[in-house]
């Protein structure tokens, strides 16, 4: 295959890139390194410094390369930012999205792969949420996302393209051979704060709420290895190029860990005692966030490698020390 990818210096778009890499498959990068960094792209990826919403370079890189389609992974992903600043995660994420893909459109690519975001779903009150249920994004990241899966399905509708729109669940770990990882500066990712706190970059962790109706009053998580969410990707494409169609799916292993149960892992790998405070709900937080993640193992036939929480706290902490 001969793929374009956005956000390749990004957490996941890299780990995505290094696995189709590695089996063997083409590799074009676009990324303007807002967020990402030119470190985590892999040296034998072709490599563009590109905003999405340039038409004129993107015209060129694409009738300088043959596609078989495109992955999209650009795109500004935090929740407290998006709050803040809701237009500039429209303009990003949906606006400058629109652009990307009529540029592919106009240049003949007709299989996209969308990432999306099982926070488009909200709060559904429902533990092991499935495709079908109610989209009900509540802050402007979501939405941004949501906006994007309409306009695909649009396009599809006008016979212009097919999409696999993918909605992952937590993406946490790191590459077992430590070439990629989550870099992210004032992250408030679960597994990213513990990871600076047992490296001694942040002196403790604060449990965003410690009274929710779940079995010790901490929110839970579907947790899912980055290099599973690679390889999910990997699958869609091969499949896309041998069967014209377009669908939505979760990415997620359909089980949960709560926050403390996460920390108390870490613990466990660290064999100490990391220091622990609780704080407040975040806005718009939801109690539980649980896939059902069958109909992807089911249509593609496939089953996850990592799904082990000690291993991804492992992989994601290794990738901690050499950041270090
Ligand atoms: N990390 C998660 O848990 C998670 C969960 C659900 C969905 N997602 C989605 O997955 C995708 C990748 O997320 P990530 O965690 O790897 O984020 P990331 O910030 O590490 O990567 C995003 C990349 O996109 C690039 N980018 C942003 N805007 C751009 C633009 N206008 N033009 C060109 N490049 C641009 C950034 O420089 C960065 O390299 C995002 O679309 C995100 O919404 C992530």
């Amino acid at each position: 295959m001969n793929i374009l990818l956005t956000g390749g210096a990004g957490y996941i778009g890299s780990h995505t890139a290094l696995s189709l890499i590695e089996k063997g498959n083409s590799v074009s990068i676009i990324d303007n390194l807002t967020t990402g960094d030119k470190k985590l792209i892999p040296n034998k990826a072709k490599y563009y410094k590109c905003d999405i919403a340039d038409q004129k370079l993107i015209q060129k890189i694409i009738s300088d390369n043959n596609f078989n389609l495109v992955i999209h992974f650009a795109g500004l992903t935090r929740v407290d930012e998006s709050i803040r600043y809701p237009d500039k995660y429209d303009y990003n994420n949906f606006e400058k999205s629109k652009i990307f893909f009529e540029s592919c459109i106009n240049n003949k690519i007709k299989n996209i792969i969308f990432s999306s975001t099982a926070s488009v779903y909200g709060d559904n009150n429902s533990s092991y949420i499935k495709e079908t249920e109610n989209l009900k994004p509540m802050n402007p990241y979501a939405k941004s996302k949501l906006k994007i899966e309409e306009y695909l399905i649009q396009k599809a509708k006008e016979k212009k393209i097919s999409y696999i729109i993918l909605r992952y669940f937590n993406v946490a770990g790191a590459d077992i051979k430590n070439r990629s990882g989550l870099i992210s500066k004032n992250s408030s990712n679960l597994v990213k704060v513990l990871c600076e706190v047992a490296t001694n970059k942040r002196d403790k962790i604060t449990i965003n709420g410690n009274d929710y109706k779940t079995k010790d009053g901490t929110a839970i998580r579907d947790f899912i290895h980055v290099s599973d969410i690679a390889d999910m990707h990997y699958v869609v494409a091969k499949f896309m190029l041998k069967e014209t169609f377009s669908d939505v799916y979760n990415c997620g292993y359909g089980s949960g860990y709560s926050v403390k149960e996460v920390i108390k892992e870490m613990e466990k790998i660290l064999t100490k005692k990391l220091k622990v405070d609780i704080g407040p709900r975040r806005e718009n937080d939801i109690p539980i966030s649980i896939a059902n993640a069958d109909k992807f193992k089911k249509k593609f036939n496939w089953k996850p490698k990592f799904n082990n929480l000690n291993y991804i706290l492992t992989t994601a902490l290794d990738w901690e020390k050499k950041l270090k």
